[in-house]
């Protein structure tokens, strides 16, 4: 609304006007007058309505006078706001905003105005011209064209959230100001035509033949103000009796007018012309070079009207448009008309409101008009452009995260308003995405070089959609927030050259190892990754191993051990994310030995447990070479073969089978005893069995067939490849680990032995070792132990492969059975398919399945000579494995009854609960293809 000043001059001719009494409630009137010196407040004579200072809107720009040939004006009293004001000097771009928040709950309807007067506060003489906008929408252009012009923008729009900023926008013509700001709550049911994604803004609002004084609050209880207009052309007609709203419906919003617009209009003098005219004057701007038109006037007879006399007249928008044929207006009761879509802005010269009488002698024919035709009248108007407010800015979430690291590193720069809103006005440094009808996100940020100092703040682990993080080459301090491993979409994270200290956290180590984050560090000289740190100096550790291990290190180097050289060189720069772990543990150099301190920054500080295992708890860790480990640490409490479990160490470190877990290194430092080895993904087969692994896959056949044929090969190693052979000892379900590629491996070799060590021979040990369900009956019961007590425990594992369960099987009714018993029971009927693992639901050659099971209760047998070996083991499960796979192609057309070609088996009833005998031996008739064909399920 740019209203000429005469019409603020003419208000000041009554002197102050409004006297409430009973006034309207204000509640969520927010009324500043901007520039107004910091804590300072009063009532405004006029509104009778409290103005503050800006202080607690804003903490930007700074406070002006206007010059003292402005303040002496006429309107000082009537609108002393424009008196002072704040300005935001700054290059092109700068924006300075304000804040206004605290909304009323369940209001979202709300107008907004602000006004500025220039009055030459800077002595430049020089009328700026800069943009505004509420919160990322544009608004209007400020266009001050003379010092002592008012420009008033009004804005009603829908606001969804609780806060939302009216912000300055320098735009390279002069310096953004601002005299006053004020919000006002609406009825939601006022102004239908703003919505969500459409605002209003006020091109004037004119109240026809309203004497001297503008109108506010109180008479408008939303304190819009009326500005009176009356012209030669026109003349007043005017009651004293109040004009009542009309009945509100759909159609037909009550638009709360106050009476006193409504009490008087103008009609037109000349009645031989019989026109009311005015023009609308929408400024065209960069944003809406042709903004539109939404009118909306207000009609209400103030003079009864007798039945000689019809009202009845055409109202058009622009030259050569007519919008409305009006008549029969009600006496004293407000009729409101107003147009859903804009009309189209034509050119400053055609765009008037024209209210024009009607031909009655046309007209008479039509609409049985009697009397004469009154001239076209009119009491109150409005007229608005439409303005956009679709853009609803950068996420919530985003944005406090923002603010707070704004807020906590201070920074300046163009860090004002929306973060990613406008486009042309993004934070430097930041990138957004702008996903359609959503809110903007913060994709990256770049705050290198910006001189932070203090830790890293908390709130970089709230940009959610962050992707790129670079706080490279600043003065940060303190650790990194483990925070930043939550972030999903994080792929760069660049902390180089900073001063941080403490451990790389583990979330984050656990995505580097993932693949999908990228993490730079180098040159902050405490913090632990780097190998060259944290680390105690290695003085006082057993100086030939370590010695011997730097000959070893060096000569593979010297040698061309370009990967080791590579790798070293690698360190503390830039942890490599392509490669797979498993890969990765193959370049290493085995038979590392590790202090303990080493073993604490391995494992982040014992910041994640694995699990227990036999003599220990297992903790995950990386190599500062982002390699995967999962380490056993000794519990302290025992002491127990120290000397046995470093010799046991060091020989175990060198075997080597890909089915067996890598020992990559140990730990023997003070009390402190620790095995270091390849870290196995994806958990081990008792877990994945159980569908404790939190995935809730059901393992297929085939894939169960493999992991038992490699866990089996792996086993086969150790008895043949080691002479005499090595016994495993504790052969089980939880010590058969899985990789990213469900390859199995056999785990925990030889740590029993280590444990209990007890000579040269193999054939007893002091006591039993084990796990119980396990054991096999020579061991358990006379401690003799060869590698048939592996078989035996194998079988097991078989079994708890083909079923499902656990070595110890609850059944409803009677105590826990042993496994083998309660397979022989049921196999013993030909009932296959009553053991087998529900959760394949019969996805399985039942050929193979049978041939695994003959297997498994032959390794349980009681008599270790009885047991195959385990490459009897592997030979057998090689043909299961080829049954199942060629499951598909026997399939096609063939079906037999599976119980017809079951051979019987007997049940030994005489085994005992935990060892349960077996007479089934290798006479199974399931041990070759059979000719009938696999089993219809
Ligand atoms: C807002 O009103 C405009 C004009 O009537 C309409 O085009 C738009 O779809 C409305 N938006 C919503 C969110 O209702
Ligand atoms: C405004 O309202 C007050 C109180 O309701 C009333 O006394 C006053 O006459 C009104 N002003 C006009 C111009 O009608
Ligand atoms: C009234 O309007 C007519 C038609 O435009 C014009 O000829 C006439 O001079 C006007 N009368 C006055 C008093 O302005
Ligand atoms: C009014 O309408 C009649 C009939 O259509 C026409 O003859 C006459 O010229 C019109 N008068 C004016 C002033 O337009
Ligand atoms: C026209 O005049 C007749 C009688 O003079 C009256 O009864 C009728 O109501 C009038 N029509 C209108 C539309 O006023
Ligand atoms: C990173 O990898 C993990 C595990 O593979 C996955 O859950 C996560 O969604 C990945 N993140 C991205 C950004 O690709």
């Amino acid at each position: 609304m740019v209203a000429p000043l005469w019409l603020f001059l003419l208000c000041l001719t009554g002197g102050v006007l409004v006297h409430g009494q009973g006034t309207p409630d204000t509640t969520g009137f927010i009324s500043i007058d901007c520039g107004l010196s910091e804590q300072s407040s009063y009532v405004d004579d006029a509104s009778k309505l409290p103005y503050s200072s800006d202080d607690g809107f804003i903490d930007d720009g700074s406070n002006y006078n206007v010059s003292a040939e402005y303040t002496d004006k006429a309107y000082s009293r009537l609108y002393p706001q424009v008196l002072n004001l704040r300005s935001f000097p700054g290059p092109p771009g700068r924006r300075g905003c304000y804040t206004l928040s605290s909304f009323m709950a369940g209001t979202s309807k709300y107008m907004v105005r602000a006004t500025f007067m220039y009055g030459n506060y800077d002595g430049l003489n020089k009328p700026p011209v800069f943009d505004l906008y509420l919160g990322v929408n544009f608004w209007k252009t400020v266009n001050i064209s003379k010092p002592d012009m008012l420009d008033v923008g009004e804005i009603i729009a829908y606001i969804p959230g609780d806060s939302v900023q009216v912000c300055l926008v320098n735009t390279g013509s002069g310096t953004p100001f601002i005299s006053s700001l004020e919000l006002r709550p609406l009825k939601d049911t006022l102004y239908p035509l703003a919505n969500l994604t459409q605002g209003l803004s006020l091109i004037g609002r004119y109240n026809f033949g309203g004497g001297d004084y503008v109108i506010r609050y109180p008479n408008d209880t939303y304190d819009r103000v009326w500005v009176p207009w009356t012209n030669q052309e026109w003349f007043t007609i005017s009651t004293t009796m109040k004009v009542a709203m009309p009945v509100e419906d759909r159609r037909k919003p009550n638009y709360d007018v106050p009476s006193a617009v409504m009490q008087t209009a103008v009609t037109p003098r000349n009645t031989t012309k019989n026109v009311i005219w005015f023009p609308w004057t929408a400024q065209p701007n960069h944003a809406y070079p042709k903004p539109g038109l939404l009118p909306v006037l207000y009609f209400a007879e103030v003079e009864l009207v007798d039945s000689k006399h019809e009202r009845m007249f055409f109202v058009s928008a622009q030259r050569n448009s007519s919008w409305l044929l009006l008549g029969n207006f009600d006496y004293l009761v407000a009729d409101v008309e107003y147009k859903d879509a804009p009309f189209p802005f034509v050119s400053p010269e055609d765009n008037y409101i024209m209210l024009k009488s009607a031909n009655a002698t046309a007209l008479r024919p039509l609409f049985n008009i009697n009397g004469t035709v009154l001239p076209p009248f009119i009491n109150a108007a409005e007229l608005f452009s439409p303005v956009s407010t679709a853009d609803v800015g950068t996420d919530a979430q985003d944005v406090s995260a923002i603010t707070a690291i704004k807020t906590k590193y201070q920074m300046k720069k163009n860090w004002v308003g929306d973060p990613c809103a406008p486009r042309t006005l993004v934070w430097d440094g930041l990138n957004c995405s702008y996903p359609i009808s959503r809110p903007h996100r913060i994709t990256s940020l770049n705050m290198s070089f910006g001189g932070l100092s203090g830790d890293i703040s908390s709130y970089f682990a709230n940009l959610r959609a962050i992707q790129y993080l670079d706080l490279s080459h600043n003065k940060l301090t303190g650790s990194i927030p483990d925070g930043l491993s939550q972030l999903p979409s994080l792929v760069l994270l660049d902390l180089t050259g900073n001063d941080l200290n403490g451990m790389i956290p583990f979330g984050l180590l656990i995505r580097i190892q993932d693949g999908n984050l990228t993490l730079r560090y180098e040159d902050n000289p405490n913090l632990c990754s780097n190998s060259s740190s944290c680390r105690p100096s290695k003085k006082n550790q057993n100086s030939k191993i370590s010695t011997y291990i730097y000959v070893l290190i060096v000569a593979a180097v010297v040698v061309g051990g370009l990967v080791v050289l590579l790798l070293f060189l690698m360190r503390g720069n830039q942890v490599p994310t392509n490669q797979k772990n498993e890969e990765k543990v193959q370049t290493l150099s085995h038979n590392r030995r590790f202090t303990y301190t080493e073993l604490k920054v391995i494992i982040s500080n014992f910041q994640r447990v694995l699990g227990e295992g036999g003599f220990g708890l297992v903790f995950d860790g990386f190599l500062e070479d982002g390699i995967r480990v999962a380490v056993k640490l000794r519990s302290q409490s025992s002491n127990q073969g120290v000397r046995e479990f470093l010799t046991e160490a060091q020989n175990l470190t060198g075997i080597h089978h890909r089915n067996l877990v890598t020992l990559i290194g140990y730990c023997n430092d003070g009390e402190y005893m620790a095995l270091v080895y390849e870290h196995m993904s994806k958990g081990d087969l008792q877990d994945k069995l159980r569908g404790r692994d939190g995935s809730d896959g059901c393992l297929t056949w085939r894939q169960r067939v493999h992991i038992i044929l490699e866990s089996a090969q792996g086993l086969e190693y150790l008895h043949k490849a080691c002479s005499p052979p090595f016994i495993h000892r504790d052969v089980k379900t939880s010590n058969i680990l899985l990789d990213a590629n469900l390859k199995a491996k056999v785990a925990d070799f030889g740590l029993m032995r280590a444990f209990n060590h007890d000579g040269d021979t193999h054939v007893s040990t002091a006591r039993v070792v084990g796990t119980p369900g396990y054991l096999a009956p020579e061991y358990a019961t006379a401690l003799e132990l060869t590698e048939k007590s592996d078989v035996y425990s194998f079988g097991v594992v078989l079994l708890e492969v083909i079923t499902g369960q656990p070595p110890f099987v609850q059944t409803p009714q009677a105590q826990p059975t042993h496994i083998i018993k309660w397979v022989q029971q049921r196999l013993s009927s030909g009932d296959i398919e009553g053991v087998v693992d529900a959760c394949m639901q019969g996805e399985y050659d039942v050929n193979s399945v049978w041939k695994v099971a003959d297997l498994a209760l032959e390794c349980t047998t009681r008599t270790p000579e009885q047991r195959p070996t385990m490459t009897r083991v592997v030979a057998q499960l090689l043909e299961c494995l080829e049954l199942e796979e060629s499951r598909a192609i026997l399939y096609t057309g063939c079906s037999s009854d599976p119980s017809s070609s079951s051979p019987m088996y007997a049940t030994d009833q005489s085994s005992s609960s935990d060892v349960a005998h077996s007479s089934m031996g290798a006479n199974s008739g399931r041990t070759s293809t059979m000719a009938s064909g696999p089993a219809a399920r």
